[in-house]
């Protein structure tokens, strides 16, 4: 699995392509892989403090793409980053289920107002960017059965999913009335090298690596919950093969290299990890009421549009990520001396 080259469907070089999140895990990924391409990248970020942004993750490639500091609420700003672009991927999102339900008001105004902001200022100075909106697979909520396919309905567990909703539909409307060219992706749990791991916030499995590099036990709440995870380097391939023509005004599920049950994915890390140990423990009670139980994607259609497959191996991705975050612990684990 491992030989096969990144595919890049489209002449990258010299394109213009903003990336809304580009200092995030995937956003950042995403800008390192496009630069390597030959685009002209510009990384829009709030640098949001309790989320993913951290200049490291672009550590290499500072001096060859551009980071502009902005919020996508900030509608002057980030019509200003669109003008001229050609290629917009979207990922600058409130992420946080947790956080959705403490403070929903901010909710909405990143991942529904912005965006119907993000379509307006497109119409008016870049109508026929190309567009891929990152959205989540929270949005089916907790599934009738598994794998789950776009045509399952949708119950949003949390506001954070009602307004990803939101979201999806102003890129798709706007797409359709007005002929921008959107592609919706619904990505489930991706994890990888840049992932914030000092906590739980963005995904409990960086927050399990970080401990089980320090040597800490980490709880797995539950424990036969079925997740499917996507390397991150699996998901960049996605975003990058969305932008083909067949996927333009569609929503696609994108799943991961394996599905597994949470207490196996801890065994996986322990396994490959010196010094780890878990122990499983009930769910919290501000977490069971917004769990969304098993969780597998049929990413058949996205498949059979763009030609997309998992490149990486679960193993590799484990690997390389475990080895990303030995070489350095400084940034991302400093808080855990
Ligand atoms: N990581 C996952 O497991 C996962 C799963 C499903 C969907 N997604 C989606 O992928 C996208 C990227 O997620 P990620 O994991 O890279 O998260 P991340 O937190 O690492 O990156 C998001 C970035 O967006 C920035 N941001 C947040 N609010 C902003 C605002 N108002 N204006 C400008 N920038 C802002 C943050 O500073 C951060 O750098 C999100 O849309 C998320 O919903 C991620």
């Amino acid at each position: 699995m491992t030989s096969l080259p990144p595919p890049q469907p489209l002449d990258w070089t010299g394109r213009r392509v903003l990336i809304t999140g580009g200092v995030g895990f995937v956003g950042s990924n995403l800008a390192r892989r496009l630069v390597d391409a030959g685009a002209q990248v510009t990384c829009f970020d709030a640098f949001v403090p309790n989320d993913g942004a951290e200049l490291f993750n672009l550590d290499g490639y500072l001096d060859r793409l551009r980071v502009v500091r902005g919020d996508v609420r900030d509608t002057p700003a980030i019509t200003a980053a669109l003008e001229g672009q050609e290629v917009l991927f979207n990922l600058a999102a409130q992420t946080s289920h947790v956080e959705s339900m403490r403070d929903p008001r901010t909710d909405i105004e990143i991942n529904a107002l912005a965006q119907l902001a993000i379509v307006e200022a497109c119409r008016s100075v870049a109508p026929r960017i190309r567009t891929v909106h990152a959205s989540t697979r929270q949005v089916y909520g907790r599934p009738g059965k598994i794998p789950v396919d776009e045509s399952h309905p949708l119950a949003p567990p949390d506001v954070n999913a009602i307004n990803k909703i939101s979201g999806e539909f102003y890129h798709l409307l706007y797409g359709r009335i007005y002929g921008s060219r959107p592609t919706v992706l619904r990505l489930t749990n991706i994890y990888g090298p840049r992932m914030r791991v000092r906590d739980a916030r963005q995904m409990f499995f960086g927050w399990w690596i970080a401990q089980a590099l320090s040597g800490v036990p980490f709880e797995v709440w539950g424990g036969h919950q079925i997740r499917e995870l996507a390397f991150v380097e699996n998901v960049v391939d996605a975003l990058i093969a969305a932008v083909a023509e067949p996927a333009i005004g569609q929503i696609y599920n994108v799943g991961g290299e394996i599905r597994l049950s949470l207490r196996d994915l801890a065994g996986r890390l322990v396994a490959a990890t010196p010094g780890a140990a878990f122990a499983i423990k009930d769910f919290p009670a501000d977490r069971s009421l917004i769990d969304v139980g098993d969780y597998s994607a049929d990413d058949t259609a996205f498949r059979a549009a763009t030609g997309w497959a998992p490149r990486l191996s679960f193993e590799d991705g484990l690997r390389q990520t475990l080895e990303f975050y030995h070489a350095h612990r400084r940034p991302y684990l400093e808080p855990l001396r």
